[in-house]
């Protein structure tokens, strides 16, 4: 099976690739490289020791994507190729929007045209929005969204769904991701933020290799248990292979399906700082700050789900996230510019 993974040498993509590639499934990336790096690409190679197809290009082009698909001929596509950061979202609504949602319907087009009936798509628990119970449940409805970055993934899941009502052949399955952290154990892919990082884990990881002087804690007087905000932090590559099981499940499936991939178990960000010294032996200097707007005190995932349908399950600890983090870190202190 060939996979063609949009936005494939970003953060979650990479490492989605590695994870394909070991499970014998076929390739193709296609990125811009607006936030990421070729060399992402060249390291999955060097990990996995097989080839990768990758073609530079924006999903937005549709020419240059019908070509690549008609060139290429995956089975299913995986569509991770958005903006994500959710302040420069309220900044740029517009860029968001274009990007998020042309990439989407960009795709589809080009899958209608060239018979590809699988799609799998990186949405976010950003969808519950802020008036759910927790833990959220795939069967909530879709919340009212803070920011226009959460707006996007609301309005293409709804694009999707529609899609998928109109076309009885096509196989939509919407993988609701809670918080990804960690990187592959080599060390040699991670996560690689532009400027400074909007993130918790990888700002932790540059004030641990002295690029960032100190964490700030945005809000240590929350209702939860230590005062500080409650997340569901789940491994890359539990998030990878999750990818691997939605492939195969789209494969056998038609119409829409929506997971979530959390591990159900969630960490305040103090026992995120505390862990992340503990496992690597290092002090990471913080201090209390304010609460950043729209950030929620705290949720995280039913995952029973994903478990029961797609026979998923995370297997990595938090130590195995904050160690593979640090690995990452400290031999990639300026991230992939290195090369
Ligand atoms: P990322 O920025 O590392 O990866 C996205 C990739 O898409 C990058 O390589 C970027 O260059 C590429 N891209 C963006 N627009 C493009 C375009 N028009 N044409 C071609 N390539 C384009 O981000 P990530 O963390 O790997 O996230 C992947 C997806 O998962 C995104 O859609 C994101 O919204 C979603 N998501 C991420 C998180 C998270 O915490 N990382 C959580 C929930 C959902
Ligand atoms: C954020 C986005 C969410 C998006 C997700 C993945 C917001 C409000 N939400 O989730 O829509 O899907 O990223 O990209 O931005 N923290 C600090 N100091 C920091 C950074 C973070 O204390 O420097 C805290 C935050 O307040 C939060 C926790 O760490 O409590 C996790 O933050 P973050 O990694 O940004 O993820 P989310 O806010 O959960």
């Amino acid at each position: 099976m060939k996979i063609l993974l949009a936005g494939g040498a970003g953060y979650i993509g990479s490492h989605t690739a590695v994870e394909l590639l070991n499970a014998g499934l076929e390739v193709v990336i296609v990125d811009n490289y607006c936030n990421s790096s070729p060399v992402a690409v060249k390291r999955v190679e060097e990990i996995t020791g097989k080839k990768v197809e990758s073609f530079e290009a924006d999903i937005k082009d549709k020419a240059k994507i019908l070509d690549i698909m008609k060139q290429t001929k995956p089975d299913c596509v995986i569509h991770f190729a958005g903006l994500k950061a959710v302040g420069e979202s309220v900044k740029l609504p517009i860029t968001y929007y274009r990007n998020n949602i042309d990439t989407t319907i960009t795709l589809l087009e080009c899958m209608a045209e060239t018979g590809v009936k699988s799609f799998v798509f990186s949405s976010s628990a950003t969808v519950y929005g802020e008036e759910n119970d927790i833990p959220y449940v795939e069967t909530m409805r879709r919340g009212s969204c803070s920011n226009p970055y959460g707006w996007t993934k609301y309005m293409m899941e709804q694009i999707l769904e529609d899609a998928a009502k109109a076309d009885d052949k096509l196989s939509v399955v919407l993988l609701r991701y809670f918080n990804p952290i960690g990187a592959h154990e080599s060390g040699k892919i991670g996560e690689d933020p532009q400027g400074i990082p909007n993130n918790l884990m990888p700002y932790i990881a540059q004030v641990a290799v002295g690029r960032r002087d100190h964490l700030t804690i945005f809000g240590n007087d929350y209702n939860t248990k230590d005062g500080t905000c409650r997340r569901d932090y789940i491994h890359v590559m539990d998030l990878a292979n999750g990818h691997l099981k939605a492939v195969e499940y789209a494969a056998g499936n038609k119409g829409v399906s929506v997971f979530n991939l959390g591990t159900g178990q969630p960490y305040s960000v103090l026992e995120i700082v505390n862990a992340f010294e503990k496992a690597n032996g290092i002090e990471i200097k913080y201090e209390f700050g304010p609460r950043r707007d729209g950030d929620l005190p705290e949720f995280w995932a039913n995952a029973d789900k994903a478990e029961k349908i797609l026979n998923w399950k995370t297997t990595k600890t938090l130590e195995d996230m904050c160690r593979d983090t640090w690995n990452w870190q400290k031999n990639n202190p300026k991230g992939y510019e290195t090369e």
